[in-house]
């Protein structure tokens, strides 16, 4: 059998910079506390005629141009974001389908908030996997800036805007998503909330999330039928270093396995993992044939994440 796998990727983030000392001139923060609780030191911001559907598109042409195919070759296209251009409809799916000039092809949004993008390739890996789809365009892509609330410092220094995208596609059966875990637990959906404005409960966020984040990876690699010492490298969800330390530490992963951008990027919420998981490729840290596991856990509350066996 073919597996889904990675067969191309890309990012962007906007081009200005909001540092921890911009917010202090703001709010009534320091850019110690910030570092000291979250590793957070700048984050990215969207100029206001760029929403979430134009950080997508550029993410999305990279991916494209990464994968070394064309535009008119995606034959299925699904966004996860929290942030959508309208409230309700259309999806930012189709905002990208018409942006990048792709053919008429199905595009829909998912939304399971900071695990959304790993949901979305679970998503497109049944699809490629029964045949039905060949190059399926996956993107996770958020304006976090325009559902922030400004004058709340427990929430505003956390979150960022960008954009990250692959195409998935069939690759050989060595390669590819070996296995996924994902799960959701309503009964916390009122922890972390976007109505207006984005609301959290950080200290019961933060509790789930150094609960739920080691057990989910333990429970992918179990699947999977490696242990924790086989993974080559680990991207996070990035919300915070904190957790990922916690989970760091219980899992016994060295830290130079260990995807971390969230210092530069805050939380991008959807768009943290293909985010840095681009930056690392582009590094060069992610070579043919490594074990990746890319986790998520956020608002719903939700978790996801996925075995994968880097290369085409
Ligand atoms: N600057 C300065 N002080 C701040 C602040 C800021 N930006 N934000 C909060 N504080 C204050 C609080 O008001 C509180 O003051 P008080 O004790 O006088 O009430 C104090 O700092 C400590 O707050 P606390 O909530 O205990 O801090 P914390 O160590 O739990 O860190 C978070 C707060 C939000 C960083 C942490 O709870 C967290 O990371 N939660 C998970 C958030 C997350 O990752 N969400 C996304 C998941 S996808």
């Amino acid at each position: 059998m073919k597996r889904a796998g990675i067969l191309g990727i890309g990012h962007y983030v906007p081009e200005r910079v909001v540092t921890n000392h911009d917010l202090e001139e703001i709010l009534d923060t320091s850019h110690d506390w910030i570092v000291s609780r979250t590793g957070i030191k700048e984050r990215r911001i969207a100029a206001d005629d760029m929403n979430t559907s134009d950080l997508a598109s550029r993410a999305a042409l990279a991916a494209i141009e990464h994968a070394g195919i064309g535009v008119d070759e995606i034959d299925l296209i699904i966004v996860a974001t929290s942030t959508p251009d309208y409230h309700v409809f259309p999806s930012v799916a189709c905002l990208v389908q018409e942006k990048i000039k792709a053919r008429t092809v199905g595009a829909m949004d998912v939304s399971a908030a900071c695990s959304g993008f790993v949901y979305a390739m679970i998503l497109a890996k049944q699809f490629i996997e029964t045949g039905a789809n060949q190059r399926v365009l996956v993107v996770g892509a958020e304006k976090m800036s325009k559902k922030l609330n400004w004058k709340d410092r427990n929430t505003a220094v956390l979150f960022g805007d960008g954009a990250g995208a692959v195409v998935m596609g069939p690759v050989s059966s060595d390669r590819g998503i070996l296995s996924f875990d994902m799960g959701a637990d309503g009964s916390g959906a009122n922890q972390l909330v976007i109505q207006d404005y984005l609301e959290m409960n950080g200290r019961e966020v933060y509790k789930f999330a150094v609960r739920q984040m080691p057990q989910t990876i333990m429970n992918v690699m179990d699947k999977a039928g490696f242990s924790i010492e086989d993974i080559d490298f680990l991207i996070p969800h990035q919300a915070n270093t904190r957790i990922i330390d916690n989970a760091r530490e219980k899992l016994g992963i060295p830290a130079d396995k260990i995807s971390i951008t969230v210092d530069k990027y805050g939380n991008t919420s959807g768009a943290t993992i293909p985010l840095s998981l681009a930056e690392e490729v582009n590094l060069g840290k992610i070579k043919d044939g490594d074990l990746l596991v890319l986790v998520g856990f956020g608002g719903g509350l939700t978790w996801g994440s996925i075995a994968l066996r880097w290369g085409t």
